[in-house]
C-alpha cells in the first residue's frame, strides 16, 4: 500500500483523482459512465470525497497566499534540475496500489505528449504535454495531495456550485468571510485570469516554472488545466478578459489530451528520450530553479 495513505492524504495513488475526473465527473461523451462507479460504497470513491472534502475545506485566500509565498514570491529552498531531470524526479513518486493498471507518472506524461504528436500538433504544444503534471514533485517536496492535485478554482470570491462536491465548500472558512462570499469577492469584473489568485497545487506551480520559456497558449494550458468549472462549465465568465476568452480555445484543446490519451501499446522513455530531449533543449534553459 501507498505508505503515504495518511488522514490528510486519502488517495491511494495521484491518478484516484483523474480517473474520478476522467470516469465519473466529465466522462468521454460516447462513454457511458461504468455502473461501479455509481456505487457510492464502492471505497475507492469515498477516498475520493474524502480528498475533495480536505481539498474545499482548505483551499481558502489565506492557505493560498501561503502556499504562493513559500513557492513563488519568497522560496524557502530551491533546488537546480533541468527538466528532464524533474520527470526522473516525479516519476519516483510510485503509484503502487495497483501496478498492473496504474500509469507511471512518466508513462501519463508521454501518452500525453505521443497523441498531441501523432496529431501533428505543434512542438511546443507536444512539450506543453510532456511537462504538464510536472508540479506534481510538490508531493516529493511533502506536501499533502489536496493541495497538489484537484479540481482548481478561484479563491477569494463566491465558489462555484458547479465545482465537484460543492457541499464541502461550507466547510471552508472564506465562505462565511463577507470579504470573499460575494460573487466578486476581492476581483473587478472582467478583471482578467491573470488578476485573480487560483487555489494552490501543481498547475500554478508549474507554470510558474514555465512562464518564461513557453508560447502563451501552452502556458494557459499548464495553468487552468485542471480548472474544470472554467474550461469544461463555462463558469466565472465575470472574472474573464477578453484575453482569458481568445485563450480557452486552447485549454479546452489540451483537455482530452490530458484525459483520454491511455494508450493500450506504452510508449517507449528510451526511443523517444532523444526527440524529446532535443524538444526540451529548443525551449529551456539547461537548467531551472524549482522550489522545494
Ligand atoms: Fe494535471
Ligand atoms: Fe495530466
Amino acid at each position: 500500500m501507498n505508505p503515504d495513505k495518511t488522514p490528510s492524504n486519502p488517495l491511494e495513488s495521484l491518478d484516484q483523482w483523474e480517473d474520478f475526473v476522467e470516469e465519473v465527473a466529465y466522462p468521454e461523451p460516447e462513454h457511458k459512465l461504468k455502473e461501479d462507479y455509481r456505487n457510492y460504497d464502492d471505497p475507492a470513491r469515498d477516498c475520493v470525497r474524502e480528498f475533495y472534502r480536505l481539498n474545499h475545506e482548505q483551499q481558502t485566500y489565506a492557505f493560498v497566499q501561503e502556499k504562493r509565498k513559500r513557492f513563488i514570491d519568497a522560496p524557502q529552498e530551491q533546488r537546480k534540475m533541468s527538466i528532464l531531470d524533474g520527470i526522473s524526479f516525479l516519476d519516483t513518486l510510485v503509484d503502487d496500489s495497483d501496478p498492473d493498471i496504474e500509469l507511471s507518472q512518466l508513462q501519463h506524461l508521454l501518452q500525453a505528449s505521443e497523441a498531441i504528436r501523432a496529431q501533428g500538433h505543434e512542438d511546443w504544444f507536444i512539450l506543453t504535454g510532456l511537462i504538464h503534471d510536472l508540479g506534481k514533485v510538490l508531493c516529493l517536496f511533502g506536501e499533502p495531495q489536496w493541495a497538489v492535485v484537484g479540481d482548481t478554482f478561484p479563491v477569494g470570491c463566491r465558489f462555484s456550485d458547479r465545482i465537484v462536491y460543492p457541499e464541502f465548500f461550507d466547510l471552508n472558512p472564506d465562505s462565511k468571510d463577507p470579504r470573499y462570499n460575494t460573487k466578486l469577492g476581492i476581483y473587478e469584473e472582467g478583471c482578467g485570469l491573470r488578476n485573480v489568485h487560483m487555489s494552490w497545487g501543481h498547475d500554478e506551480y508549474m507554470y510558474h516554472l514555465a512562464k518564461d520559456y513557453l508560447p502563451e497558449p501552452a502556458l494557459y494550458m499548464i495553468r487552468f488545466h485542471s480548472f474544470y468549472a472554467w474550461h469544461r462549465e463555462d463558469e466565472y465568465e465575470y472574472l474573464l478578459d477578453d484575453h482569458d476568452r481568445e485563450m480557452l480555445p486552447w485549454v479546452k484543446r489540451f483537455n482530452p489530451f490530458d484525459l483520454y490519451s491511455k494508450s493500450p501499446v506504452p510508449p517507449k522513455w528510451e526511443e523517444l528520450k532523444p526527440y524529446y530531449t532535443a524538444l526540451i533543449e529548443k525551449y529551456f534553459p539547461a537548467e531551472l530553479a524549482w522550489s522545494a
